[in-house]
């Protein structure tokens, strides 16, 4: 598998994705944002969902036409911030079903503490994309993903929307198996660990917590 990341470089994306690093871009327009680049994303990210050939009838004629078949698929959200993507990737894949692993930062370390893992019964059996908007050291999705392997989960993305370099080495290096999916990838880390330039702390604006 290729420790490259997919970076979604659509101009919708990239758009919309001017609009949420923005400071001035408030709680509201920024939950909006994320939630649509979410959506754009996820279309981007089911590209290889494998499809079958069936036979249906159109009031015209019948038709051989495709469906998607394989496995179901399960999206996980790192909470909090990956759940402003959540609305956005359902609404592609309503039929999905939802885990959620809850961890946040130290504010000293910048270690991930986990608070909250619940994860469908059958996901050993689904194909998963963990979300959550920021890759920055890269220690809350190592942990997120090593929680889903743990439950015998062998296919697994992860989607979010800016990377930093150091969080990118750093999965690729513990879950080379993960395919990474961002819409931008960033400069650097600075002193407190937020990505460089970024757009800030997401669940904080997500939520308005500061
Ligand atoms: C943010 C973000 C990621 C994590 C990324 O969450 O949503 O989960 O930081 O940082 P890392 O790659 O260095 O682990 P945070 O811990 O701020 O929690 P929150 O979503 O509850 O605000
Ligand atoms: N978490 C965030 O929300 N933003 C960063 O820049 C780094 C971690």
């Amino acid at each position: 598998m290729s420790t490259k990341p997919f970076i979604m470089d659509h101009p919708l994306i990239q758009h919309k994705l001017t609009l949420v690093r923005d400071k001035h871009t408030g709680s509201k327009e920024f939950r909006e944002l994320i939630s649509e680049i979410a959506t754009l994303m996820c279309y981007e990210a089911t590209r290889d969902l494998p499809l079958t050939e069936v036979e249906i009838e159109t009031p015209v004629a019948v038709a051989k036409t495709k469906v998607l078949s394989g496995r179901k698929l399960a999206f996980v959200p790192i909470l909090r911030a990956g759940m402003g993507m959540l609305d956005g990737v359902m609404q592609l894949v309503p039929a999905a079903k939802v885990g959620h692993i809850g961890l946040y930062r130290d504010p000293e370390t910048c270690e991930p503490v986990e608070y909250y893992c619940k994860l469908p019964s059958d996901i050993a059996e689904r194909d998963v994309i963990v979300i959550d908007p920021m890759l920055a050291t890269g220690g809350s999705a190592i942990d997120a993903i090593k929680m889903i392997k743990q439950r015998g989960v062998t296919s697994i993305k992860f989607m979010c929307i800016i990377a930093a370099p150091e969080g990118l080495a750093a999965l690729t290096a513990a879950h080379p198996d993960v395919k990474v999916y961002c819409a931008a990838l960033d400069d650097h880390l600075n002193d407190h660990k937020y990505i460089v330039p970024g757009l800030g702390d997401a669940g904080d604006r997500i939520y308005g917590t500061k």
